[in-house]
């Protein structure tokens, strides 16, 4: 079950508003981990500009200095495949201000000596050993270069790594920047005293990876609607055959259980009545549309179809608070993506607050076209997954209270 208390156990962190940060220096946890094409180009750019409102609010306070520190994907060694300064440019002109890149904290700690006012970035916090496994020297290294640390990278805020957990034991004062305060508040707004019916809408490819979620939102939403790969363990489970499908088998007793627990506590749950199918996803030669108990043989899954897209979108439409976490097909391939498509557009044509999760759900209302027509969309895809499991962030937990 999402406990009221641990949302508001988060939002009693203190923020960044709450302290006086004039002429401090001010380290900031951001989450520049960024799509990039193999040129290094950002594709997209959401998660900087999330972070200007917090970096902006430190210079209009005239902190003494800004040091940036974020991660940029999972380098097993220094790379300059993974180097922050891939993300200068843009957030130079993002900011209208030029930053020192520091490739080391050494190099961070005697610029910030040597002058006034100035933003200095990081190079990637993961080329350190002891960032992922949280190590106490580093966290201390960084909590050494500031008087008040500010972590704003939400999307990062579900791991306990040193510039998220471990630098807050060292650091003197330990605050939420504006967007880590915004995405928990949105949060709150859906979980507390929601305008109801409210539905979950949930898709990707596995169920493993959003069983828990499922179980514990039970007791909160009033509708589930289950698509994607995912849905096709459910349809298994009700003995349908299907065919050359991703389906977990091992999950079917699972799958089996929620929706019984569903009957009891009277959340009804809608699944794909008819799908597309194909015999090829990368390069597809055969492509069908039938009910869900009918797919052709040898045949996979990729997408609901037209059936149901106009139940969901009925569902969808009589809500008043939609939360939305993966796609409902394949929807990185213009034949499959309808389905994805046409609910994003029926959820920008409610009234409806929709918080929707980061990651693909985020990318797929992007291509949708349909980003300004959401009340929120969160930058954590995994952070806002724990969120709805039910989890407090380690990030939260180690800030000051209010
Ligand atoms: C993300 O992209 O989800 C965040 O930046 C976290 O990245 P990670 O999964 O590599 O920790």
């Amino acid at each position: 079950m999402v406990k009221a208390t641990s949302i508001i156990l988060m939002q009693e962190a203190k923020s960044i508003r709450d302290v006086d940060i004039r002429n401090k220096r001010i380290l900031i946890r951001v989450d520049f981990n960024v799509p990039m094409d193999r040129d290094f180009n950002i594709s997209d750019d959401t998660r900087m500009r999330e972070a200007l409102p917090t970096i902006n609010y430190c210079i209009d306070s005239e902190a003494k200095s800004v040091v940036l520190v974020s991660h940029l994907g999972r380098p097993k060694s220094r790379s300059t495949d993974f180097s922050l300064k891939h993300v200068i440019k843009r957030l130079e002109r993002l900011l209208n201000k030029s930053i020192y890149f520091a490739d080391s904290i050494e190099s961070a700690k005697a610029q910030q000596d040597s002058n006034q006012n100035q933003i200095i970035l990081l190079e990637n916090i993961r080329f350190y050993e002891g960032e992922t496994n949280n190590d106490e020297l580093l966290s201390k290294k960084l909590a050494d270069l500031c008087d008040v640390y500010v972590n704003d990278a939400f999307g990062t805020s579900h791991r306990a790594h040193a510039s998220t957990y471990g630098v807050a034991k060292f650091a003197s004062q330990k605050v939420a920047g504006i967007l880590l305060k915004k995405e928990i508040d949105s949060f709150a707004k859906v979980m507390h005293n929601p305008l109801r019916p409210l539905l979950l809408i949930v898709g990707g490819s596995k169920v493993s990876s959003k069983l828990s979620l499922l179980q514990n939102v039970l007791d909160v939403v009033d509708k589930i609607i289950i698509g994607g790969a995912m849905s096709n363990t459910f349809l298994k489970a009700l003995g349908y055959d299907m065919q050359k499908s991703l389906v977990e088998d091992n999950l079917i007793h699972d799958a089996i259980r929620i929706l019984e627990l569903a009957k009891e506590k009277k959340v009804k749950i809608y699944l794909p009545v008819d799908i597309v199918s194909t015999d090829s996803i990368d390069m597809p030669k055969d492509i069908k549309i039938t009910p869900s108990q009918d797919i052709p043989d040898n045949l996979i899954a990729v997408d609901i179809g037209p059936a149901s897209v106009k139940l969901f979108s009925e569902v969808v439409t009589a809500s008043q608070t939609i939360i939305w976490n993966g796609p409902l097909g394949v929807y990185e391939i213009h034949q499959f993506s309808r389905g994805t498509f046409n609910i994003a557009n029926a959820i920008a044509n409610t009234y409806a607050f929709s918080f929707i999760g980061g990651g693909d759900t985020a990318d797929a209302i992007d291509k949708a076209g349909q980003r300004d027509n959401m009340s929120f969309i969160s930058t954590g895809g995994g952070a806002s997954l724990e969120l709805l499991e039910g989890n407090i962030l380690p990030a939260f937990e180690v800030l000051d209270k209010r």
